[in-house]
């Protein structure tokens, strides 16, 4: 991949566990990641907040502050101590009273089926600041250790709002055509290779996908325009997450959708959604994809590469622990146990609950989104 010798071509995504607790990245992180690497695999940290008014979901990592850059030095190290290639998914998701978008134009139900207030469409003006953002935080992960950035340009978040023509209706130079959509992505794409280097620099997109209704109405045209601009800039990789898969009796097809897309892309292609064992190896034997993701089977089976190896036995992942909350993880913290494991993370949860119906733990308002007009 680019610069990087990677020895095989399973990727753990960029998977959110929202358990850094204050946006602070926590030393229960080493110990995640750390499971997760196989010699000289490939990882993409969580998505990790760019600025105080990016922080989307509550507890999120940050990489703005110097404290922020700090904490995630220890995580950056345990992996390169085991020979990980680790990028950091830097995302601008906006959080606040006025979510950002470039529309005033709402969802409902808005995420997680909450009612939440409308977003206000970015002005001109304003745009540079939030490039300048993505432009810091790329040099701050490089500060803290990472081996390069992934853009996060996926899954209904400010980015992807901005390429998706059902969803942009701004009336400048980064509204209305193809081009003046993408304006603001390949903005970002220049600005960050030029603070960092090409060879560091990957971005995840999702044109076919319409999660908080980010929908485009021709997105093999806008995967294929992104393709072609993104080829002059040299990047490391081309991170795409598949259209939702039909499902038949126990597997996923693969819907070779994308195939134009990868093959007008010249770099590293990765693909996302999905894949299991016997797909990810027919993806890449028909080069469709260059590495593949695994995501939920990597938070249930940290040691992955070593179990599909022999084809061995996969545990499934527990949808009830994907996402911790801050009085977990630091429960977690102060006594020690990994709070991925079911049974623990029962107990704990159980504790919390006790907890938290006298005390919230955060205000739902501040996830910021999209939202109901
Ligand atoms: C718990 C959880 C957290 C996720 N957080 C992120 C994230 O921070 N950034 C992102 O781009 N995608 C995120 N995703 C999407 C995954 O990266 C991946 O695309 C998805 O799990 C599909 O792959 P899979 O079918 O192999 O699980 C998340 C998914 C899960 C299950």
């Amino acid at each position: 991949m680019g610069n990087f010798n990677l020895s095989h071509r399973m990727v753990l995504p960029p998977l959110g566990r929202l358990r850094s607790y204050n946006n602070i990245p926590k030393p229960h992180a080493i110990l995640y990641y750390s499971q997760r690497i196989s010699n000289a695999g490939f990882l993409i940290a969580e998505a990790t907040g760019v600025s105080v008014t990016a922080r989307g979901y509550p507890n999120r990592p940050g990489i703005r502050t110097k404290e922020q850059v700090e904490a995630w030095k220890p995580i950056v190290k345990a992996v390169h101590e085991k020979r990980g290639i680790f990028f950091c998914q830097i995302s601008y998701q906006p959080n606040g009273e006025a979510p950002i978008s470039c529309t005033n134009k709402g969802v409902t139900p808005g995420l997680g089926g909450g009612d939440w207030p409308p977003p206000r469409s970015l002005r001109t003006d304003e745009i540079p600041q939030i490039v300048n953002d993505m432009r810091l935080a790329a040099r701050n992960a490089i500060e803290a250790g990472f081996d390069g950035v992934e853009i996060h340009g996926a899954n209904g978040y400010l980015i992807d709002q901005f390429m998706k023509d059902k969803v942009n209706d701004i009336t400048d130079k980064y509204g209305g055509s193809l081009e003046n959509r993408c304006c603001f992505a390949l903005e970002i794409v220049e600005a960050v290779i030029n603070e960092i280097g090409a060879d560091k620099v990957g971005i995840r997109l999702s044109p076919y996908e319409h999660y908080m209704k980010a929908v485009d109405s021709n997105p093999e045209a806008l995967g294929l325009y992104m393709a072609n601009a993104l080829n002059k800039f040299g990047i490391a990789y081309r991170h795409i997450i598949e259209p939702p898969r039909i499902k038949t009796v126990d597997e996923y097809e693969l819907l070779q959708c994308l195939l134009p897309i990868r093959k007008a892309f010249k770099g590293t292609f990765i693909g996302a959604g999905g894949y299991n064992r016997e797909n990810g190896n027919k993806a890449v034997a028909e080069n469709y994809t260059d590495l593949v993701v695994f995501g939920r089977m990597f938070l249930a089976n940290p040691d992955l590469p070593k179990r599909f190896e022999p084809n061995a036995g996969l545990k499934k992942h527990d949808r009830s622990t994907m996402y911790i909350t801050a009085l977990i993880a630091e429960l977690s913290e102060r006594y020690d146990f990994n709070p991925a494991q079911t049974a623990a993370a029962n107990r704990t949860r159980r504790l919390a609950a006790n907890v938290t119906t006298a005390r919230p733990l955060y205000n739902l308002a501040t996830f910021g989104f999209r939202s109901r007009r």
